[in-house]
């Protein structure tokens, strides 16, 4: 008998969606704006709360800002699902909710099933996935795993100059927690995240495949470059008299891409450039702009950010300016573990694919037997307003993760 899952009712799913859709809107950009502790943010974990409490799961802050809530006392050999809340500016609907609410319905699932857990299930929401706010992805499964220095993290800062530690605070967090969290990891025995698929492979692969499943995460990172220069007028400063960084901030966005025509498989992006001040009549001081670079080899990657920052310095000397470059955060090319990831393949008769987006998966895959789930995207596009799964394709994801999660915890 095949495992997969039944059709969806996209109904179902529709009616716990609609929940989200008015929070955190942005009318300036677009989308959604939903940061680490802003109100948007805190209205969702509030949401999650509730939706946890109302189906008698135990709710916990941890010590890194992350939710759980628990389906049975926590306990080694759990089993986790679930996501992050956060967005980018902007962002889309789907990039991380669509994890947590297809985790809360996968709930609702098994017990409609009759399904008697044998082993401890969480669903979880890790903070600031996307960095969104202070600049470093993932930000609460790097913590729980060691993986970034906390005293680092609550110095991070947003930019209207408010630190992680104040963040925190403000909103009832005590920071001074923030670390390693090497109980809590030991004790979760296997992760598994649905998340919308960003990209079209699934399509490429098997066009009638509602879901897919993870095979591997690229390696990719985040650079930021500052370029300094003199600020001035920008009607009476001589062109020879002008050392302008928003020259060399030019060259640095074609060399993004002129560069990539060296590396096959490669991506580099520069999605945010800050002139200061960022007057229309003022020659920049300084700009500050984001490279993001992603490659299946952490080699190549590093190689990219090296031929870009070279264009750069060219420029940037031929302009009287100077320049720095700051690696904001490398996450190495990480593989799901590929006994879980086949069985659930085989189960689920869904093809297994890549992805180039990171996710909290990636950052626990090293440490916890972990999976991925894809819901199939219709248009690929991701971080837009546009971005978008069907009801019915979204309904079906929590078929399947109820099927994988009914395995695992039984
Ligand atoms: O940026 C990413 O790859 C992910 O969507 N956070
Ligand atoms: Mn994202
Ligand atoms: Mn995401």
């Amino acid at each position: 008998m095949r495992f997969g899952p039944s059709p969806g009712d996209g109904s179902r799913f529709i009616g716990a969606w609609a929940d989200l859709a008015g929070v955190g809107r942005d009318h300036l950009r677009g989308g959604f704006s939903r940061h680490v502790f802003d109100d948007a943010e805190m209205q969702l974990r509030q949401w999650f709360a509730e939706q946890a409490l109302r189906r008698g799961l135990e709710v916990e802050n941890d010590r890194n800002g992350n939710v759980w809530a628990w389906w049975g006392a926590p306990a080694p050999g759990a089993v986790v699902t679930g996501s992050h809340l956060d967005s980018v500016p902007g962002g889309g609907a789907f990039d991380g909710p669509l994890g947590v609410v297809s985790a809360l319905l996968a709930v609702d699932e098994l017990r409609l099933r009759g399904v008697t857990p044998t082993q401890s299930l969480a669903v979880a929401c890790f903070m600031e996935e996307e960095g969104g706010r202070f600049g470093l992805p993932c930000l609460g499964s790097r913590l729980l795993t060691g993986a970034v220095d906390p005293d680092h993290v609550r110095r991070l800062h947003d930019v209207n100059g408010v630190s992680v530690a104040e963040a925190a605070r403000r909103v009832g967090f005590d920071p001074s927690t923030m670390g390693p969290d090497p109980a809590r990891l030991a004790s979760i025995g296997t992760f598994v995240e649905l998340h919308i698929e960003q990209g079209r492979l699934l399509r490429g692969v098997d066009a009638a495949a509602a879901v897919g499943v993870g095979s591997e995460i690229v390696a990719h990172g985040r650079w930021r470059f500052t370029i300094t220069g003199q600020g001035n007028h920008a009607g009476t400063t001589a062109l020879a008299d002008r050392q302008d960084p928003m020259i060399p901030a030019a060259a640095a966005v074609l060399a993004a891409r002129r560069v990539l025509s060296g590396f096959d498989g490669a991506v580099a992006t520069i999605g945010r450039i800050t002139p200061v001040p960022g007057g229309t009549n003022v020659i920049a001081s300084a700009v500050s702009l984001w490279l993001d670079v992603r490659h299946t080899d952490a080699a190549v990657t590093a190689a990219i950010v090296d031929a870009i920052a070279a264009e750069v310095r060219n420029e940037a000397a031929a302009e009287g300016c100077s320049v720095m470059v700051q690696r904001e955060s490398m996450s190495d090319r990480v593989a799901f573990d590929p006994g879980l990831g086949l069985e659930i393949s085989s189960r689920l008769d869904a093809p297994v694919i890549p992805t180039a987006a990171g996710h909290d998966a990636g950052i626990l895959a090293p440490h916890v037997p972990t999976a991925m789930l894809f819901v199939r995207n219709p248009s690929g596009i991701s971080h837009a307003p546009d971005e978008h799964a069907d009801a019915d394709d979204c309904a079906v994801g929590v078929q399947a993760l109820a099927d994988v999660l009914e395995t695992l915890v039984t």
